[in-house]
């Protein structure tokens, strides 16, 4: 008997120890990412699935948050939603334009897992405002319309029903409606421009004695980009580069913005063509994923790169506002390497026109575009013909193979909608609402208030041997630090590795009007991969280099495998 046991043992034992011997040590290539996404030449097209029918508000803005809800929220002034507050939560508000007392919610939680929502009570009025969420997790969310101009409102997650919207004392020192965060390396927030605001200012505040000493920033840049009557400069799209520089795109134009010092330092060339790419003329931008890999702990920077996509020729805002005309919206996309001496537009050709349309990095560092219109552009009633088939584009493809279209939802997302990637994977959009009230009987593009998932290809059950499941994140509290190694376990329907692993960071967006702001990937240094068991891995990588590269906050984890991403851990970085 005991010499049964002591040979199931043995061979047990002997075979851990073949497969420890199989350490296999993965040599790391700034192609690595490449290597993952190429390895399926042609992609299915996914498929789509309705969440909810209604989750009572329109998708105007929506946050994913670390606890993996997800904070949807629409305007306060346009009279009742098709949701009702919780029994005495009426919100009485004598400068409301629509409703001085308001029963009804305007704001949801979504909690992913349940597929749930719990209705939140906003104060003051969020129309076209912007957001981010800060370091320790806390949405910081700024401006709005009306009484909402100059807010500063924070949602901070809990893990029971009780957490809801609190607006702070002080205030923004200038309005900010259509404006634009960008959290920043020493974990502040940039707010840049704005309607008739050309300025920004930081967040959160200074007091003293119970005032903001701070001024605001004037930048011309954002005169100057205003186009009369169309504007077309609205929501300018910032990117944080890894010097600690801030990219700033606003109509056609960009610039090199040292805000610290108040200093433009650099103005690049001006995207090519007529279009214009802001609101409302509104085109979408990705900074592209960050690639770390074969730089080590920090001491060199990644290069960067902005993507910037459709939008609407010149005067088409004119046209569809007083004319009900809707011009063929942009078909084309600029590629611009921010971070070379002398860095030059590289255009492609979407294959198909698009306005208002989100672009989101997914697990895998491809890039999806989806909602938006082929005609018109942003404003009440002003775009027709829905983009209903999502895009992928693939990066690192050889020109010419990027570009393919996905599968097509049924519902039309035109103005005032929204999209997130969720962290299993999926991308949830929602909203759409291009009228002043919520109409429900408007044609052709009533007001929706359903959420719906779009399932990427990568989520198809014949990959299922191929997704990683991440086991545990062997850090302190899941907190990566700056230019540290850390590994992640993980675990594989097979006993081997096939092709091209890595681990991806990705900032969750904060998304309103086509623009997911604060997003950001990074792609780790893969140190080694090592194989432990037969179907359990380690993979050890070296943390962001710098708070330049990956603001301090939290971040979604994926280990991509062959193409094939995990569902996320969520870490944060500090
Ligand atoms: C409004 O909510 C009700 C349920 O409360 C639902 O039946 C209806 O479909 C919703 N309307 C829309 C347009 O989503
Ligand atoms: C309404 O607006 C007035 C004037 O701006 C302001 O003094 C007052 O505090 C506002 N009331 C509320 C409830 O926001
Ligand atoms: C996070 O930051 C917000 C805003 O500054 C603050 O209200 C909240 O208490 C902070 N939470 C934690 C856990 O530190
Ligand atoms: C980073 O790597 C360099 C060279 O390998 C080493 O000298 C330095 O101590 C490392 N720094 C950290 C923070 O690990
Ligand atoms: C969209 O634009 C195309 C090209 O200009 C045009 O032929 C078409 O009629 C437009 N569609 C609508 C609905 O306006
Ligand atoms: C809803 O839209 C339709 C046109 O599509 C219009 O006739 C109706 O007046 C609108 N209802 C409201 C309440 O605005």
């Amino acid at each position: 008997m005991a010499f049964k046991k002591l040979s199931l043992f043995f061979s047990v034992f002997f075979f851990f120890f073949f497969l420890m011997l199989s350490i296999f040590v993965a040599s790391t290539s700034s192609g690595f990412v490449d290597l993952a996404t190429s390895f399926l030449s042609t992609i299915s097209g996914g498929h789509w699935v309705v969440l909810q029918h209604s989750v009572g508000v329109s998708a105007m803005h929506m946050q994913v948050m670390r606890n993996n809800k997800v904070i949807i929220f629409d305007r306060t002034d346009f009279g009742p939603s098709n949701l009702s507050l919780p029994l005495g939560h009426c919100r009485h508000n004598v400068n409301d334009t629509a409703l001085k007392v308001d029963c009804t919610a305007h704001s949801v939680l979504y909690d992913i897992a349940l597929n749930k929502i719990r209705p939140l009570t906003v104060h003051t009025d969020t129309w076209c405002s912007s957001g981010g969420v800060n370091p320790n997790g806390t949405l910081i969310q700024t401006g709005g319309y009306n009484d909402g101009i100059n807010k500063l409102r924070t949602f901070t997650p809990c893990d029971d029903e009780k957490c809801d919207w609190t607006e702070l004392p002080e205030t923004l020192t200038d309005k900010r409606w259509y404006a634009s965060n960008q959290i920043l390396p020493d974990a502040r927030f940039i707010i840049l421009g704005g309607r008739y605001s050309f300025t920004y200012e930081f967040v959160p505040k200074t007091l003293i004695n119970g005032k903001t000493s701070e001024k605001d920033n004037y930048l011309g840049f954002l005169k100057e980009t205003r186009d009369p009557h169309e504007e077309n400069n609205l929501y300018p799209f910032l990117h944080l580069l890894p010097d600690g520089h801030l990219f700033v795109f606003a109509n056609r134009r960009s610039i090199l913005l040292d805000y610290n010092r108040n200093r433009i330092l650099k103005e690049y060339p001006v995207i090519p063509g007529e279009d214009k790419r802001s609101y409302p003329s509104t085109g979408s931008t990705a900074l592209l994923p960050l690639v770390l890999t074969g730089l080590g702990n920090g001491t060199r920077l990644p290069d960067a790169e902005v993507m910037i996509c459709g939008g609407s020729p010149p005067g088409a805002f004119t046209m569809s506002d007083r004319r009900r005309v809707f011009l063929q919206a942009s078909k084309t996309c600029g590629r611009l390497k921010v971070t070379d001496p002398a860095p030059k537009w590289v255009m492609e050709e979407m294959p198909m026109p698009r306005v208002m349309s989100d672009m989101l990095i997914l697990p895998t560092g491809d890039i999806i575009i989806v909602n938006g219109a082929t005609n018109g552009t942003a404003g009440w009633e002003d775009a027709a013909n829905p983009a209903l088939n999502p895009i992928l584009y693939r990066p690192n493809e050889h020109p010419g193979r990027r570009f393919q279209v996905l599968n097509p939802t049924t519902i039309p997302r035109m103005y005032h909608s929204a999209a997130v990637l969720l962290p299993d994977g999926r991308v949830l959009v929602g909203g759409s609402n291009p009228h002043t009230t919520y109409n429900f009987t408007a044609y052709p593009y009533p007001t929706d208030l359903s959420i719906e998932a779009f399932y990427p290809h990568y989520l198809n059950l014949e990959f299922s041997h191929r997704r990683p499941t991440i086991i545990t994140v062997d850090t302190n509290d899941d907190i990566l630090s700056y230019g540290e190694m850390f590994s992640v376990t993980f675990s594989l329907h097979v006993y081997r590795l096939d092709r091209g692993i890595s681990v991806t960071l990705i900032a969750p967006p904060f998304s309103t009007h086509s623009y997911g702001m604060n997003q950001r990937m990074l792609v780790l240094d893969v140190v080694r991969v090592q194989q432990f068991f037969p179907f359990s891995f380690k993979i050890t990588s070296y943390g962001p280099p710098s708070s330049t590269a990956a603001p301090p906050g939290y971040y979604m984890l994926f280990i991509v495998n062959a193409g094939i991403p995990s569902i996320a851990y969520w870490v944060q970085i500090k």
